[in-house]
Protein backbone atom coordinates (compact mmCIF):
# COMPACT_ATOMS: atom_id res chain seq x y z
CA UNK A 1 0.00 0.00 0.00
CA UNK A 2 1.10 3.31 -0.74
CA UNK A 3 3.08 5.08 2.58
CA UNK A 4 1.56 7.44 3.92
CA UNK A 5 4.01 10.19 5.84
CA UNK A 6 1.25 13.20 5.79
CA UNK A 7 -2.11 13.79 5.79
CA UNK A 8 -4.95 16.72 5.18
CA UNK A 9 -7.80 16.70 6.41
CA UNK A 10 -10.18 19.30 4.79
CA UNK A 11 -12.89 20.73 7.32
CA UNK A 12 -11.68 21.43 10.97
CA UNK A 13 -15.09 21.41 12.79
CA UNK A 14 -16.49 18.42 14.88
CA UNK A 15 -15.23 15.64 13.34
CA UNK A 16 -12.43 16.82 11.40
CA UNK A 17 -10.69 18.80 14.22
CA UNK A 18 -11.06 15.71 17.17
CA UNK A 19 -10.64 12.99 14.74
CA UNK A 20 -7.18 14.11 13.02
CA UNK A 21 -5.82 14.98 16.58
CA UNK A 22 -6.41 11.61 17.67
CA UNK A 23 -4.54 10.31 13.93
CA UNK A 24 -1.44 13.28 15.06
CA UNK A 25 -1.78 11.58 18.59
CA UNK A 26 -1.40 7.73 17.66
CA UNK A 27 1.03 8.37 14.81
CA UNK A 28 3.94 10.28 15.83
CA UNK A 29 5.41 9.53 12.61
CA UNK A 30 2.96 11.25 10.15
CA UNK A 31 2.71 14.92 9.69
CA UNK A 32 -1.18 16.18 10.00
CA UNK A 33 -2.80 19.24 8.77
CA UNK A 34 -6.03 20.23 9.05
CA UNK A 35 -6.96 23.19 6.77
CA UNK A 36 -10.28 25.29 6.62
CA UNK A 37 -12.16 27.70 4.78
CA UNK A 38 -13.53 29.93 8.14
CA UNK A 39 -9.80 31.72 9.20
CA UNK A 40 -11.84 32.30 12.54
CA UNK A 41 -12.09 28.63 13.01
CA UNK A 42 -8.28 27.82 12.04
CA UNK A 43 -6.96 30.91 14.53
CA UNK A 44 -9.15 29.04 17.55
CA UNK A 45 -7.84 25.52 16.84
CA UNK A 46 -4.00 27.21 16.99
CA UNK A 47 -4.91 29.38 20.16
CA UNK A 48 -5.94 28.15 23.76
CA UNK A 49 -9.70 28.38 23.13
CA UNK A 50 -10.56 25.60 20.74
CA UNK A 51 -13.52 25.97 18.92
CA UNK A 52 -14.78 22.62 19.91
CA UNK A 53 -15.58 21.73 23.79
CA UNK A 54 -14.68 17.61 23.72
CA UNK A 55 -13.35 16.48 27.34
CA UNK A 56 -10.01 15.26 26.55
CA UNK A 57 -9.09 17.54 23.67
CA UNK A 58 -7.27 20.18 24.91
CA UNK A 59 -4.79 17.98 26.28
CA UNK A 60 -3.93 15.93 22.36
CA UNK A 61 -4.17 19.45 20.60
CA UNK A 62 -1.33 20.78 23.55
CA UNK A 63 0.52 17.84 23.34
CA UNK A 64 0.66 17.18 19.23
CA UNK A 65 0.44 21.19 18.07
CA UNK A 66 3.37 22.12 16.17
CA UNK A 67 5.09 18.76 16.37
CA UNK A 68 3.02 16.29 13.83
CA UNK A 69 -0.45 18.53 13.92
CA UNK A 70 -1.39 21.74 12.48
CA UNK A 71 -3.88 23.95 11.70
CA UNK A 72 -3.91 25.63 8.60
CA UNK A 73 -5.79 28.13 5.80
CA UNK A 74 -3.66 26.74 2.85
CA UNK A 75 -5.70 24.18 1.23
CA UNK A 76 -4.05 23.97 -1.69
CA UNK A 77 -0.60 23.47 -0.13
CA UNK A 78 -1.51 20.84 2.62
CA UNK A 79 -3.27 18.91 -0.50
CA UNK A 80 -0.49 19.10 -2.03
CA UNK A 81 1.74 17.73 0.12
CA UNK A 82 -0.40 14.77 1.37
CA UNK A 83 -0.87 10.97 0.67
CA UNK A 84 -4.02 10.61 2.00
CA UNK A 85 -6.65 13.83 2.16
CA UNK A 86 -9.74 13.36 4.80
CA UNK A 87 -12.97 15.26 3.16
CA UNK A 88 -14.43 16.10 6.72
CA UNK A 89 -16.94 19.01 5.63
CA UNK A 90 -20.39 19.85 6.09
CA UNK A 91 -23.26 18.36 4.69
CA UNK A 92 -26.39 20.22 5.85
CA UNK A 93 -29.82 19.49 5.26
CA UNK A 94 -30.76 21.61 1.62
CA UNK A 95 -32.53 24.56 2.33
CA UNK A 96 -33.86 25.34 -1.07
CA UNK A 97 -33.85 23.77 -4.67
CA UNK A 98 -34.54 20.29 -5.27
CA UNK A 99 -34.72 18.27 -2.40
CA UNK A 100 -35.05 21.03 -0.48
CA UNK A 101 -35.67 19.74 3.69
CA UNK A 102 -34.62 16.69 3.14
CA UNK A 103 -31.28 15.77 0.81
CA UNK A 104 -28.11 16.74 1.63
CA UNK A 105 -26.17 19.89 0.58
CA UNK A 106 -23.52 18.07 -1.03
CA UNK A 107 -22.10 21.23 -2.34
CA UNK A 108 -18.83 21.70 0.17
CA UNK A 109 -18.01 17.72 -0.65
CA UNK A 110 -17.92 18.24 -4.37
CA UNK A 111 -16.27 21.78 -3.89
CA UNK A 112 -13.15 20.03 -2.19
CA UNK A 113 -13.71 17.52 -4.59
CA UNK A 114 -12.66 19.82 -7.45
CA UNK A 115 -9.82 21.81 -5.43
CA UNK A 116 -7.99 18.39 -4.78
CA UNK A 117 -8.84 17.67 -8.30
CA UNK A 118 -7.54 20.74 -9.50
CA UNK A 119 -4.45 21.22 -7.22
CA UNK A 120 -2.81 17.40 -7.14
CA UNK A 121 0.34 16.91 -8.45
CA UNK A 122 0.58 13.71 -7.11
CA UNK A 123 -1.52 10.16 -6.66
CA UNK A 124 -4.02 10.31 -3.44
CA UNK A 125 -6.29 8.32 -1.18
CA UNK A 126 -9.38 10.22 -1.36
CA UNK A 127 -11.70 9.87 2.24
CA UNK A 128 -14.61 10.61 2.42
CA UNK A 129 -15.21 11.10 6.36
CA UNK A 130 -18.26 13.58 6.03
CA UNK A 131 -22.04 11.64 6.15
CA UNK A 132 -22.61 11.58 2.56
CA UNK A 133 -25.99 9.93 0.46
CA UNK A 134 -25.09 6.30 -1.12
CA UNK A 135 -23.07 7.00 -4.00
CA UNK A 136 -21.76 10.15 -3.71
CA UNK A 137 -18.40 8.41 -4.34
CA UNK A 138 -19.14 7.89 -7.62
CA UNK A 139 -19.67 11.76 -8.10
CA UNK A 140 -16.70 12.44 -6.62
CA UNK A 141 -14.97 10.13 -9.13
CA UNK A 142 -16.21 11.65 -11.74
CA UNK A 143 -15.60 14.95 -11.12
CA UNK A 144 -11.60 13.78 -10.09
CA UNK A 145 -11.24 11.78 -13.62
CA UNK A 146 -12.52 14.98 -15.03
CA UNK A 147 -10.95 17.77 -13.92
CA UNK A 148 -7.52 16.10 -12.66
CA UNK A 149 -3.85 17.00 -13.79
CA UNK A 150 -3.05 13.92 -15.99
CA UNK A 151 0.75 13.67 -14.84
CA UNK A 152 2.75 14.11 -12.16
CA UNK A 153 6.04 16.30 -12.02
CA UNK A 154 7.78 12.88 -13.08
CA UNK A 155 5.32 12.76 -15.76
CA UNK A 156 3.92 9.31 -14.31
CA UNK A 157 0.01 9.04 -14.11
CA UNK A 158 -1.87 10.68 -11.10
CA UNK A 159 -4.64 8.51 -9.84
CA UNK A 160 -6.93 9.07 -7.03
CA UNK A 161 -8.50 6.11 -4.94
CA UNK A 162 -11.63 7.34 -3.30
CA UNK A 163 -12.88 5.75 -0.12
CA UNK A 164 -15.70 6.14 2.62
CA UNK A 165 -14.73 5.78 6.52
CA UNK A 166 -17.98 7.19 8.01
CA UNK A 167 -17.35 8.48 11.31
CA UNK A 168 -19.33 6.92 14.09
CA UNK A 169 -18.18 9.56 17.13
CA UNK A 170 -21.00 11.10 19.35
CA UNK A 171 -20.46 14.76 20.71
CA UNK A 172 -19.07 15.04 24.37
CA UNK A 173 -17.51 11.35 24.34
CA UNK A 174 -15.66 11.86 20.79
CA UNK A 175 -12.09 11.68 21.92
CA UNK A 176 -13.24 8.03 24.14
CA UNK A 177 -14.91 7.11 21.03
CA UNK A 178 -11.94 7.86 18.75
CA UNK A 179 -9.53 6.34 20.76
CA UNK A 180 -11.61 2.89 21.50
CA UNK A 181 -14.10 2.55 18.68
CA UNK A 182 -16.80 0.18 18.48
CA UNK A 183 -15.54 -0.78 14.70
CA UNK A 184 -13.85 1.27 12.27
CA UNK A 185 -15.78 1.09 8.91
CA UNK A 186 -13.53 1.48 5.44
CA UNK A 187 -15.74 1.02 2.22
CA UNK A 188 -13.63 0.80 -1.09
CA UNK A 189 -13.89 -0.37 -4.32
CA UNK A 190 -13.53 -4.36 -5.23
CA UNK A 191 -10.66 -3.78 -7.44
CA UNK A 192 -6.83 -3.72 -6.94
CA UNK A 193 -6.06 -0.59 -6.71
CA UNK A 194 -9.47 -0.05 -3.82
CA UNK A 195 -8.10 -2.38 -2.02
CA UNK A 196 -4.26 -1.35 -1.79
CA UNK A 197 -5.98 2.14 -1.10
CA UNK A 198 -7.90 0.85 1.80
CA UNK A 199 -5.02 -0.99 3.32
CA UNK A 200 -3.00 2.15 3.57
CA UNK A 201 -5.85 3.66 5.59
CA UNK A 202 -6.45 0.34 7.23
CA UNK A 203 -2.38 0.53 8.42
CA UNK A 204 -3.16 4.06 10.09
CA UNK A 205 -5.75 2.90 12.37
CA UNK A 206 -3.69 0.18 13.08
CA UNK A 207 -1.79 2.29 15.39
CA UNK A 208 -4.01 1.99 17.99
CA UNK A 209 -7.00 0.46 16.90
CA UNK A 210 -7.07 -3.98 17.00
CA UNK A 211 -7.43 -5.10 13.36
CA UNK A 212 -10.27 -7.41 14.26
CA UNK A 213 -12.58 -4.07 14.46
CA UNK A 214 -11.80 -2.75 11.32
CA UNK A 215 -14.49 -3.77 8.79
CA UNK A 216 -13.75 -3.48 5.11
CA UNK A 217 -16.75 -3.60 2.88
CA UNK A 218 -17.85 -2.30 -0.58
CA UNK A 219 -18.19 2.19 -0.65
CA UNK A 220 -22.18 1.98 -1.33
CA UNK A 221 -22.63 -0.38 1.71
CA UNK A 222 -20.78 1.73 3.88
CA UNK A 223 -21.70 5.15 3.04
CA UNK A 224 -24.84 3.66 3.43
CA UNK A 225 -24.00 2.38 6.64
CA UNK A 226 -23.42 5.38 8.19
CA UNK A 227 -27.18 6.77 7.28
CA UNK A 228 -28.60 3.08 8.48
CA UNK A 229 -26.76 3.48 12.14
CA UNK A 230 -27.65 6.89 13.11
CA UNK A 231 -31.83 5.98 11.78
CA UNK A 232 -31.69 2.64 13.58
CA UNK A 233 -30.10 4.84 16.91
CA UNK A 234 -32.51 7.69 16.54
CA UNK A 235 -35.55 5.00 16.05
CA UNK A 236 -34.55 3.67 19.50
CA UNK A 237 -35.04 7.33 21.08
CA UNK A 238 -38.52 7.66 19.31
CA UNK A 239 -39.51 4.47 20.09
CA UNK A 240 -38.73 4.45 24.01
CA UNK A 241 -40.15 8.09 23.72
CA UNK A 242 -43.48 7.63 22.12
CA UNK A 243 -43.73 4.77 24.70
CA UNK A 244 -42.98 7.67 27.42
CA UNK A 245 -46.18 9.06 26.11
CA UNK A 246 -48.34 5.73 27.14
CA UNK A 247 -46.51 5.62 30.23
CA UNK A 248 -47.56 9.29 31.26
CA UNK A 249 -51.36 8.10 30.13
CA UNK A 250 -51.06 5.19 32.11
CA UNK A 251 -49.13 5.60 35.39
CA UNK A 252 -46.37 3.07 34.32
CA UNK A 253 -42.60 4.62 34.54
CA UNK A 254 -40.98 4.81 31.38
CA UNK A 255 -37.29 4.01 33.15
CA UNK A 256 -38.87 0.75 34.50
CA UNK A 257 -40.00 0.07 31.09
CA UNK A 258 -36.82 0.46 29.77
CA UNK A 259 -34.84 -1.71 31.77
CA UNK A 260 -37.01 -4.33 31.87
CA UNK A 261 -36.71 -4.00 27.88
CA UNK A 262 -33.15 -3.72 28.04
CA UNK A 263 -32.50 -6.81 30.03
CA UNK A 264 -33.23 -8.75 26.67
CA UNK A 265 -30.18 -9.04 25.35
CA UNK A 266 -31.07 -9.15 22.18
CA UNK A 267 -32.75 -5.52 22.58
CA UNK A 268 -29.88 -4.52 25.21
CA UNK A 269 -30.40 -1.36 27.80
CA UNK A 270 -28.21 1.25 25.74
CA UNK A 271 -29.92 4.36 24.27
CA UNK A 272 -33.00 3.65 25.70
CA UNK A 273 -33.52 6.87 27.77
CA UNK A 274 -36.90 8.70 27.22
CA UNK A 275 -36.34 12.53 26.41
CA UNK A 276 -37.75 15.48 25.49
CA UNK A 277 -36.69 14.82 22.05
CA UNK A 278 -33.23 13.92 20.51
CA UNK A 279 -31.02 16.40 18.84
CA UNK A 280 -27.66 17.01 17.31
CA UNK A 281 -26.63 17.72 13.91
CA UNK A 282 -26.88 14.18 12.92
CA UNK A 283 -29.88 12.42 13.66
CA UNK A 284 -32.06 14.56 11.56
CA UNK A 285 -30.41 15.41 8.84
CA UNK A 286 -29.15 11.54 8.12
CA UNK A 287 -32.97 10.45 8.56
CA UNK A 288 -34.33 13.23 6.03
CA UNK A 289 -31.29 12.33 3.80
CA UNK A 290 -32.19 8.70 4.21
CA UNK A 291 -36.28 9.15 3.41
CA UNK A 292 -35.28 11.53 0.16
CA UNK A 293 -32.92 8.98 -1.26
CA UNK A 294 -35.93 5.92 -0.56
CA UNK A 295 -38.50 8.57 -2.04
CA UNK A 296 -35.62 8.96 -5.20
CA UNK A 297 -35.47 5.08 -5.48
CA UNK A 298 -39.21 4.68 -5.61
CA UNK A 299 -39.09 3.36 -2.62
CA UNK A 300 -42.38 5.54 -0.45
CA UNK A 301 -43.05 3.04 1.89
CA UNK A 302 -39.37 2.78 3.15
CA UNK A 303 -39.87 6.75 2.67
CA UNK A 304 -42.67 6.80 4.68
CA UNK A 305 -41.62 4.01 7.75
CA UNK A 306 -38.34 6.26 8.43
CA UNK A 307 -40.24 9.80 8.43
CA UNK A 308 -42.37 8.65 11.44
CA UNK A 309 -39.05 8.48 13.53
CA UNK A 310 -38.43 12.43 13.24
CA UNK A 311 -42.30 12.96 13.29
CA UNK A 312 -41.84 11.33 16.50
CA UNK A 313 -39.33 13.24 17.56
CA UNK A 314 -41.19 16.33 16.48
CA UNK A 315 -44.31 15.00 19.06
CA UNK A 316 -42.28 14.68 22.03
CA UNK A 317 -40.80 18.02 21.83
CA UNK A 318 -44.41 19.69 21.43
CA UNK A 319 -45.94 17.32 23.64
CA UNK A 320 -43.40 18.22 26.08
CA UNK A 321 -43.98 21.77 25.64
CA UNK A 322 -47.82 22.15 25.75
CA UNK A 323 -47.42 19.83 29.32
CA UNK A 324 -45.65 22.97 30.89
CA UNK A 325 -48.31 25.60 29.25
CA UNK A 326 -51.05 23.61 30.70
CA UNK A 327 -49.62 22.98 33.91
CA UNK A 328 -48.50 26.15 34.33
CA UNK A 329 -52.78 27.11 34.55
CA UNK A 330 -52.91 27.20 30.45
CA UNK A 331 -50.71 30.07 30.17
CA UNK A 332 -47.01 31.26 30.62
CA UNK A 333 -47.26 34.99 28.92
CA UNK A 334 -44.92 36.88 31.29
CA UNK A 335 -44.48 34.12 33.38
CA UNK A 336 -40.43 33.58 34.19
CA UNK A 337 -39.54 30.35 32.92
CA UNK A 338 -36.30 29.05 33.65
CA UNK A 339 -34.03 26.61 31.08
CA UNK A 340 -31.44 24.75 32.51
CA UNK A 341 -29.23 23.29 29.91
CA UNK A 342 -28.92 24.54 26.27
CA UNK A 343 -26.53 22.40 24.25
CA UNK A 344 -28.34 19.64 22.50
CA UNK A 345 -26.77 16.80 25.14
CA UNK A 346 -23.96 17.06 28.20
CA UNK A 347 -20.44 18.19 28.05
CA UNK A 348 -20.54 19.45 24.31
CA UNK A 349 -21.18 23.49 23.83
CA UNK A 350 -23.04 22.24 20.80
CA UNK A 351 -26.74 23.39 20.07
CA UNK A 352 -27.35 22.26 16.32
CA UNK A 353 -30.98 21.14 16.68
CA UNK A 354 -31.20 21.68 20.52
CA UNK A 355 -34.91 20.49 22.00
CA UNK A 356 -33.78 23.53 24.29
CA UNK A 357 -34.01 25.51 21.16
CA UNK A 358 -37.54 24.23 20.25
CA UNK A 359 -38.96 25.02 23.51
CA UNK A 360 -37.87 27.60 24.00
CA UNK A 361 -39.62 29.46 20.94
CA UNK A 362 -42.10 27.64 21.90
CA UNK A 363 -42.26 29.40 25.17
CA UNK A 364 -41.43 32.69 23.18
CA UNK A 365 -44.67 32.44 21.11
CA UNK A 366 -46.42 32.22 24.56
CA UNK A 367 -44.58 35.20 25.42
CA UNK A 368 -43.11 33.84 28.43
CA UNK A 369 -40.08 35.56 30.13
CA UNK A 370 -37.01 32.72 29.79
CA UNK A 371 -33.36 32.79 31.83
CA UNK A 372 -31.33 30.07 30.38
CA UNK A 373 -27.78 28.71 32.09
CA UNK A 374 -25.99 26.32 30.18
CA UNK A 375 -22.39 25.94 31.26
CA UNK A 376 -21.30 25.70 27.95
CA UNK A 377 -22.81 26.96 25.06
CA UNK A 378 -21.62 30.72 25.09
CA UNK A 379 -24.55 34.18 25.18
CA UNK A 380 -24.02 34.51 21.74
CA UNK A 381 -24.77 31.27 20.34
CA UNK A 382 -27.71 31.49 22.56
CA UNK A 383 -29.26 34.71 21.22
CA UNK A 384 -28.20 33.18 17.48
CA UNK A 385 -30.75 30.09 17.74
CA UNK A 386 -33.26 31.72 19.33
CA UNK A 387 -33.63 35.03 16.86
CA UNK A 388 -35.69 33.72 14.17
CA UNK A 389 -34.21 34.29 10.74
CA UNK A 390 -35.80 36.91 8.43
CA UNK A 391 -37.99 38.65 10.79
CA UNK A 392 -36.55 42.20 11.41
CA UNK A 393 -35.54 43.84 14.58
CA UNK A 394 -35.94 39.86 16.03
CA UNK A 395 -32.44 40.68 17.91
CA UNK A 396 -33.92 43.18 19.95
CA UNK A 397 -36.82 41.37 21.14
CA UNK A 398 -34.82 38.38 21.97
CA UNK A 399 -32.59 40.02 24.18
CA UNK A 400 -36.30 41.82 26.15
CA UNK A 401 -37.63 38.37 26.65
CA UNK A 402 -34.44 36.40 27.08
CA UNK A 403 -32.20 36.59 29.81
CA UNK A 404 -28.84 34.36 29.99
CA UNK A 405 -27.67 33.31 33.26
CA UNK A 406 -23.81 32.24 34.74
CA UNK A 407 -25.18 29.60 36.76
CA UNK A 408 -28.36 28.00 37.54
CA UNK A 409 -29.45 29.17 40.93
CA UNK A 410 -29.64 32.80 39.24
CA UNK A 411 -31.61 31.37 36.13
CA UNK A 412 -34.46 30.05 38.59
CA UNK A 413 -34.46 32.59 40.66
CA UNK A 414 -38.15 34.17 40.90
CA UNK A 415 -39.29 31.46 38.46
CA UNK A 416 -42.78 29.65 37.96
CA UNK A 417 -41.27 26.71 36.39
CA UNK A 418 -37.64 25.09 36.05
CA UNK A 419 -37.54 23.41 32.66
CA UNK A 420 -34.98 20.59 32.39
CA UNK A 421 -33.59 20.39 28.80
CA UNK A 422 -30.00 18.95 29.11
CA UNK A 423 -28.27 16.25 31.39
CA UNK A 424 -25.50 18.56 32.71
CA UNK A 425 -24.01 16.22 35.50
CA UNK A 426 -24.20 19.78 37.56
CA UNK A 427 -27.82 19.50 37.39
CA UNK A 428 -28.30 16.14 39.38
CA UNK A 429 -26.31 18.19 42.41
CA UNK A 430 -29.02 21.33 42.52
CA UNK A 431 -29.32 22.61 46.18
CA UNK A 432 -33.09 22.11 45.40
CA UNK A 433 -33.95 23.78 48.95
CA UNK A 434 -32.77 26.70 48.32
CA UNK A 435 -34.02 27.16 44.67
CA UNK A 436 -37.23 26.50 46.15
CA UNK A 437 -37.17 29.14 48.48
CA UNK A 438 -36.65 31.77 45.80
CA UNK A 439 -39.11 30.87 43.27
CA UNK A 440 -43.14 31.35 43.25
CA UNK A 441 -45.35 29.13 44.48
CA UNK A 442 -46.52 26.92 43.14
CA UNK A 443 -43.11 25.77 41.89
CA UNK A 444 -42.73 23.60 39.17
CA UNK A 445 -39.96 21.64 37.54
CA UNK A 446 -40.49 19.68 33.95
CA UNK A 447 -37.69 17.61 34.07
CA UNK A 448 -36.95 16.66 30.17
CA UNK A 449 -34.21 14.77 31.06
CA UNK A 450 -35.36 12.12 33.80
CA UNK A 451 -32.43 13.18 36.01
CA UNK A 452 -33.76 14.66 39.20
CA UNK A 453 -35.20 12.75 42.54
CA UNK A 454 -38.89 13.38 42.05
CA UNK A 455 -40.00 12.32 45.12
CA UNK A 456 -37.45 14.46 46.87
CA UNK A 457 -38.08 17.41 44.90
CA UNK A 458 -41.76 16.45 45.95
CA UNK A 459 -40.88 16.70 49.67
CA UNK A 460 -39.20 20.07 49.12
CA UNK A 461 -42.95 21.18 47.89
CA UNK A 462 -42.11 21.21 44.38
CA UNK A 463 -44.99 20.05 41.57
CA UNK A 464 -42.83 17.54 39.23
CA UNK A 465 -43.38 16.36 35.75
CA UNK A 466 -40.74 13.86 34.83
CA UNK A 467 -41.13 12.73 30.92
CA UNK A 468 -42.57 9.32 30.83
CA UNK A 469 -43.96 9.46 34.24
CA UNK A 470 -47.18 9.55 35.00
CA UNK A 471 -49.32 10.62 38.36
CA UNK A 472 -49.75 7.64 40.30
CA UNK A 473 -53.49 7.79 40.21
CA UNK A 474 -54.91 5.24 42.29
CA UNK A 475 -57.53 3.47 40.76
CA UNK A 476 -60.31 3.08 43.16
CA UNK A 477 -60.56 -0.55 42.57
CA UNK A 478 -57.36 -0.80 43.91
CA UNK A 479 -57.39 1.35 46.57
P1 LIG B 1 -18.76 21.36 10.98
O1 LIG B 1 -19.70 22.30 10.37
O2 LIG B 1 -18.42 21.47 12.43
O3 LIG B 1 -17.35 21.41 10.21
C1 LIG B 1 -17.22 21.44 8.84
C2 LIG B 1 -16.10 22.42 8.47
O4 LIG B 1 -15.83 22.30 7.06
C3 LIG B 1 -16.43 23.88 8.72
O5 LIG B 1 -15.49 24.44 9.60
C4 LIG B 1 -16.37 24.53 7.32
O6 LIG B 1 -15.84 25.84 7.32
C5 LIG B 1 -15.44 23.59 6.58
N1 LIG B 1 -15.57 23.62 5.12
C6 LIG B 1 -16.70 23.61 4.37
N2 LIG B 1 -16.40 23.62 3.07
C7 LIG B 1 -15.05 23.65 2.97
C8 LIG B 1 -14.14 23.66 1.88
N3 LIG B 1 -14.57 23.62 0.62
N4 LIG B 1 -12.82 23.71 2.15
C9 LIG B 1 -12.38 23.73 3.43
N5 LIG B 1 -13.19 23.70 4.50
C10 LIG B 1 -14.52 23.66 4.28
O7 LIG B 1 -19.31 19.90 10.66
P2 LIG B 1 -19.04 18.55 11.48
O8 LIG B 1 -19.98 18.44 12.62
O9 LIG B 1 -17.59 18.41 11.72
O10 LIG B 1 -19.51 17.47 10.41
C11 LIG B 1 -18.75 17.19 9.25
C12 LIG B 1 -19.31 15.95 8.59
O11 LIG B 1 -19.20 14.83 9.48
C13 LIG B 1 -20.79 16.04 8.23
O12 LIG B 1 -21.00 15.36 7.03
C14 LIG B 1 -21.46 15.30 9.37
O13 LIG B 1 -22.68 14.72 8.98
C15 LIG B 1 -20.48 14.22 9.69
N6 LIG B 1 -20.53 13.70 11.07
C16 LIG B 1 -20.71 14.55 12.12
C17 LIG B 1 -20.71 14.06 13.43
C18 LIG B 1 -20.91 14.97 14.61
O14 LIG B 1 -21.08 14.47 15.71
N7 LIG B 1 -20.87 16.27 14.46
C19 LIG B 1 -20.50 12.70 13.67
C20 LIG B 1 -20.30 11.87 12.57
C21 LIG B 1 -20.31 12.38 11.28
C1 LIG C 1 -24.85 10.60 16.97
C2 LIG C 1 -24.42 9.13 16.95
O1 LIG C 1 -24.56 8.59 18.27
C3 LIG C 1 -22.98 9.01 16.48
O2 LIG C 1 -22.62 7.63 16.38
C4 LIG C 1 -22.85 9.69 15.12
O3 LIG C 1 -21.52 9.64 14.68
C5 LIG C 1 -23.31 11.13 15.19
O4 LIG C 1 -24.66 11.19 15.69
P1 LIG C 1 -24.47 12.66 18.60
O5 LIG C 1 -25.60 13.27 17.86
O6 LIG C 1 -23.22 13.43 18.77
O7 LIG C 1 -24.04 11.26 17.94
O8 LIG C 1 -24.96 12.26 20.10
P2 LIG C 1 -25.87 11.08 20.66
O9 LIG C 1 -25.26 10.62 21.92
O10 LIG C 1 -26.18 10.06 19.67
O11 LIG C 1 -27.20 11.84 21.07
C6 LIG C 1 -28.09 12.39 20.10
C7 LIG C 1 -29.33 12.92 20.78
O12 LIG C 1 -30.13 11.84 21.28
C8 LIG C 1 -29.04 13.82 21.97
O13 LIG C 1 -29.94 14.90 21.97
C9 LIG C 1 -29.28 12.91 23.15
O14 LIG C 1 -29.63 13.61 24.32
C10 LIG C 1 -30.44 12.07 22.65
N1 LIG C 1 -30.57 10.77 23.32
C11 LIG C 1 -29.56 9.87 23.24
C12 LIG C 1 -31.74 10.46 24.01
O15 LIG C 1 -32.66 11.26 24.09
N2 LIG C 1 -31.84 9.23 24.62
C13 LIG C 1 -30.85 8.29 24.56
O16 LIG C 1 -31.04 7.19 25.12
C14 LIG C 1 -29.68 8.62 23.84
Amino acid sequence: PTKVRTICCIGAGYVGGPTCSVIALKCPHIKVIIVDVNPDRINAWNSDDLPVFEPGLDEIVKQCRGKNLFFSTDIDEAIRQSELVFVSVNTPTKTSGMGKGFAADLHYVEASTRRIASVATSSKIIVEKSTVPCRTAASMRTILDANSNSVDEDGSPISFQILSNPEFLAEGTAIRDLLNPDRVLIGSLDTKEGKMAAGALREIYENWVDGSKIYETGLWSSELSKLAANALLAQRISSINSLSAICEATGADVDEVAHACGLDKRIGDRFLKASVGFGGSCFQKDILNLVYLSESLGLKEVADYWQQVITMNEYSKSRFAKKVVQTLFNTITMKKVAVLGFAFKKDTGDTRESAAITLCRYFRQERALISIYDPKVSNNQIYLDMTEPGVIDDGAAVRSQVAICDNAEDACRDAEAVVICTEWDEFRQLDWQRIYGRMKKPAFVFDGRGITDANKLRSLGFRVHTVGKGPQIMDPIWA
